[in-house]
């Protein structure tokens, strides 16, 4: 039984929640350590997705509880316009060390929707400002998700997270997505077909001409929408198009970044230099809320003019580097340094690949994708009832001590990458039991 009254229950609208599903079994979380969650009749829960993809360093951090305890102390809140305080500055350029080649500017948000907007802004804006105001156009994915607000779900290619909403903003287009490639099937990490789907851009070139496109935003790795992989060659081609083409790249690193693939972020790991990179979650460990667009200099550069006087960019947000979120990101990646975390998924994936293809036999697995520390399992959906098994697979895991997340009928694992492998074991062994035992 739950602790809550039937009143409090009901007056929390949750999100992306089963909420009549939810508030007849309650699932509540009391405390966390590290691997675990703890729930309120006490049972140990462990985290297969670091909270959601953002508890990169486990839960409860020593450092990161006591830097937050210091910071609110000591200055809780500093204006974030025409106002800074010393860690906004000290984060910024400890970010931008981190990014591969002239990814040298910093601009902060509150969350991942927050950086894909204020990522996509820029893009339109920095054209403007070069003289090339007719470059509206921006140019997403399906399967694509950029968060939930108007600018990255007109982006996004969720159609469950598009459908709801109205006609979203004009002048936007999508990319084919590459998921379901003939031959990827159980890919064990990149699957090796379909390089050229990156040529999907040129067709949209040719129906809207290159001069009219701002933009092209994709995650690395498509998390959200189950799990997608990018195929070998896929990026790099990509990114040839858009230089060629004058348009801009942006990787939507909001769950790729800070060690998810073994590589600091995934632009390394793919060896493709985007002009925008948008982050948030495991920025602070997922403790406080932020996010960070990193551009490229020479598009900061670009806003650089006119009188000094003059505002260069009209965007921004009230809690843009607030003291806490700084102070809690900069522990954060003070432990990321200590503990080794950056590059501690390439250390165990081969362990957690093998973990993960134990399952590619069973009966009902249509698909298993791996990379780094994230996994997907695709499920034979039930007849006329989508999501339905996948779902169950989630509640059975929940009751056995584990969270994962779904998406569709697909299972998605990220979890701390401080993960062991007992740990993993726990998680693949359970799985296997469940999956075994589906109808
Ligand atoms: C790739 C990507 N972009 C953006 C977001 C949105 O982030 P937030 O929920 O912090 O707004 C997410 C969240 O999962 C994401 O995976």
């Amino acid at each position: 039984m739950s602790s809550l009254t039937e009143r409090e229950l009901q007056a929390y609208w949750m999100p992306f929640t089963s909420n009549r599903q939810f508030k007849q079994h309650p699932r509540l979380v009391v405390g966390a350590d590290r691997m675990h969650f703890t729930l309120d009749d006490g049972r140990q829960l462990m985290d297969g997705i670091a909270g959601l993809w953002c508890c990169n360093a486990g839960h409860n951090c020593p450092k990161l509880v006591q830097a937050i305890q210091k910071q609110v102390s000591e200055l809780d809140y500093s204006p974030a316009f025409q106002m800074g305080h010393p860690k906004q500055f000290e984060l910024a350029q400890r970010l931008a060390a981190m990014m591969p080649g002239g990814l040298n500017r910093v601009f902060f948000t509150n969350s991942g929707s927050e950086s894909c907007e204020t990522a996509l802004k820029i893009a339109i804006a920095y054209h403007r400002v070069k003289g090339d105001g007719h470059r509206t156009r921006l140019i997403g994915r399906e399967k694509g998700y950029h968060g939930v607000n108007f600018g990255g779900m007109s982006v996004g290619g969720m159609p469950a997270n598009r459908k709801m909403f109205g006609s979203m903003m004009s002048g936007v287009d999508h990319l084919r997505h590459t998921h379901g490639i003939p031959g990827n099937l159980f890919s064990r990490g990149q699957p090796e077909h379909g390089a050229e789907y990156a040529d999907d851009l040129l067709r949209l070139c040719e129906l809207h001409d290159p001069s009219t496109i701002a933009a092209v935003i994709v995650e690395p790795l498509a998390g959200s929408a189950g799990v997608i992989l990018p195929p070998k060659g896929y990026l790099q081609r990509l990114r040839q198009h858009c230089t060629k083409h004058g348009i801009l790249l942006i990787f939507d690193e909001v769950i790729t970044g800070f060690g998810r693939l073994g590589t600091p972020f995934a632009s390394e790991l793919f060896g493709v230099e985007p002009d925008l990179v948008t982050t948030a979650k495991a920025i602070t460990n997922g403790v406080i809320p932020m996010g960070a667009v990193f551009a490229q200099d020479f598009i900061h550069d670009a806003f650089m003019h006119g009188p000094e006087n003059a505002v260069e960019l009209f965007h921004g947000y009230t809690f843009s580097g607030n003291p806490m979120a700084c102070a809690a990101a900069l522990a954060t990646l003070d432990i990321f340094e200590e503990e080794g975390l950056l590059t501690r998924a390439a250390e165990l994936s081969d362990y957690w690949q093998d973990a993960v293809h134990s399952l590619a036999n069973l009966p009902l697995v249509k698909d298993v994708r791996n990379m780094g520390l994230i996994a997907g399992i695709e499920l034979q959906p039930m007849v006329d009832e989508p999501t339905k098994r996948a779902f169950s697979v989630f509640l059975q895991a929940f009751e056995a001590g584990l969270l994962i997340r779904t998406t569709g009928d697909t299972l998605a694992l990220s979890p701390p990458l401080i993960i062991k492998t007992v740990d993993i074991d726990f998680a693949f062994d359970t799985l296997y039991e469940i999956i075994k035992n589906l109808d």
